[in-house]
């Protein structure tokens, strides 16, 4: 006989948890009977004192086993899945999934919607006209057979345990727990019923890990489960202190996706995007394809506008467009050394790019163009930042966001890589 004082008990005075505690806990507390008091309780413990990988493995385990899990197993190609921890302009989603299934791989990208300043890929997608976020199992499968990649809405029945956990996180402090968020994000990516994973984990101002230490510590926790859970993974750790690309927004952000997907677009996405494709490739038994052939003779391309008409979308459709835009110029000649991804990502949020409620609707049209990136050459007078919204009244706001969030200097910027660290398995 469990109870839930016993549980929070042992991780207050920093014991190991038992897998039949962390089974039991689990399970009563998605089912009601253990109270919302006791499991912020219990959350707070696990801040404080932290989870061996072999308790955050079982935690993790027993969320899934909360729902249902994607029954996969007929599907014909290997399936192979990327998360990323979440940033500004991180739009990578987009031409990676065509991208690696154009490979031969089966991409199913089950998503979420944006809240704050990071964008979420379903509200991108959807400012393409007739595009549809919800698929049935049914439906999924049969366009990982045909298509080979998938951008939808997660179901309901995926992980319920983690819904309710971090809807309590969230109110009580307890978000920043490396295995509470490690857990989280695996609980849902093993429910995808995927045979292997590659983590993006951000690091940077615009990101959830500030340090490199942080994101490694939460690369490794991530991992780790993964591993345990006979998923094959590995993590690279990314740069986001500057944006990722030019666009930020979500029509903006397919714009530069689909210029991506016709063989050109920003330097950084296209590399990003490579780097990870080769790891899923590497992953899913594929390494003798080259994405960067694929991506560039139009096949990468072809599979987008397949996913894109499977899910109801118009992929030769105009997008929409802001019905006002506001230039930030360069206030003098110089190199441009800072653009702070953070302050981007909130201005193009004030825009009506993000939402500040579950409840609330994006501006599909609303965001940041960054017209210069850190080492670009300027000049007095020359557009740094378009800010798009239909909304003229929120300009201020934004610009009151990116006071102080981007450097000219007379010296040339040293460049920093994009790929800081790569964990796997056995590092
Ligand atoms: N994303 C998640 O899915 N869970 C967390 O706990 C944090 C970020």
């Amino acid at each position: 006989m469990h109870s839930a004082v016993d549980v929070i008990r042992v991780k207050r005075d920093g014991g190991r948890l038992s897998d039949e505690q962390i089974d039991w806990v689990v399970d009563a507390y998605t089912r009601g009977q253990v109270a919302d008091e006791q499991m912020a309780s219990l959350a707070m413990a696990i801040l404080l004192r932290g989870m061996t990988s072999e308790e955050t493995a079982r935690w993790t385990a027993a969320m899934v086993a909360s729902g249902e899990v994607l029954a996969l197993d007929s599907v014909r190609k290997p399936t192979v899945d990327k998360h990323s921890t979440g940033g500004v302009g991180d739009k990578i989603t987009l031409p990676l999934t065509p991208l690696v299934a154009a490979c031969g791989a089966a991409v199913p990208q089950l998503s979420g919607r944006g809240l704050g300043h990071t964008g979420g890929t379903l509200d991108k997608l959807e400012s393409i006209p007739g595009w549809r976020a919800q698929l049935s199992d049914e439906e999924i499968r049969a366009q990982l057979d045909e298509v080979g990649a998938v951008v939808c809405a997660a179901t309901e029945g995926l992980a319920p345990a983690d819904r309710k956990l971090y809807a309590l996180r969230d109110v009580t402090g307890t978000v920043e727990s490396i295995p509470l968020i490690a857990s989280s994000i695996m609980s849902k990516k093993i429910a995808e019923g995927v045979q292997s994973l590659v983590l993006d984990v951000k690091c940077g101002s615009g990101a959830f890990m500030k340090d490199l230490d942080r994101a490694r510590e939460l690369a490794t926790a991530l991992v780790d489960i993964g591993t345990a859970s006979g998923l094959r993974t590995s993590a690279l750790i990314t740069d986001m202190s500057v944006p990722l690309g030019r666009a930020v927004g979500n029509a903006l952000e397919v714009a530069e996706a689909v210029d991506v997907l016709r063989g050109g677009g920003p330097p950084d996405v296209v590399e990003l995007t490579l780097a990870l494709a080769r790891e899923m490739l590497d992953h899913a038994g594929l390494s003798d394809v080259d994405p960067a052939e694929v991506l560039a003779d139009g096949r990468a391309y072809d599979s987008w506008r397949r996913m894109i008409k499977a899910q109801g979308g118009d992929p030769e459709a105009e997008l929409p467009r802001a019905r006002h835009i506001d230039v930030v110029t360069a206030p003098e000649d110089g190199v441009l050394t800072e653009l702070d991804a953070f302050a981007v990502g909130i201005a193009a949020w004030r825009l009506g790019a993000g939402r500040a409620r579950k409840e609330d609707d994006v501006e599909h049209a609303a965001g940041v163009l960054c017209l210069a990136k850190p080492g670009d050459r300027v000049t007095a007078g020359q557009p740094l930042l378009e800010l798009h919204t239909d909304r003229p009244e929120t300009v201020p706001g934004a610009g009151e966001a990116l006071q102080g969030a981007y450097e000219i200097s007379g010296a040339d910027r040293r460049s920093t890589p994009l790929i800081l660290d790569r964990v796997a398995a056995s590092s």
